[in-house]
């Protein structure tokens, strides 16, 4: 089963670092990472934010999504 990012697709189109990164996970694990993009997660506050399988992260820099999807893919 893929990685899933879940991530409100308005607040990270605002951020295009963080679309950018996301983009960029997505291209180095074809087929492992699903992103699914809603049109608002209930977090406009902390954005970006982004639930990685059942985790939730809040404010998370492009770098810091980058380091947490790699150590999930180093555990699986
Ligand atoms: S509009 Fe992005 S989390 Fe609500």
């Amino acid at each position: 089963m893929p990685l899933q990012l879940t991530l409100c697709r308005l607040c990270a189109r605002s951020r295009p670092d963080f679309q950018r990164m996301v983009n960029q996970l997505a291209a180095e694990y074809p087929g492992k990472i699903e992103v699914i993009e809603l049109d608002c997660i209930a977090a406009c506050d902390d954005a970006p934010s982004v639930m990685v399988a059942t985790k939730y992260y809040a404010h998370v820099a492009p770098q810091q999504l980058a380091d947490i999807v790699h150590e999930k893919m180093d555990e699986a």
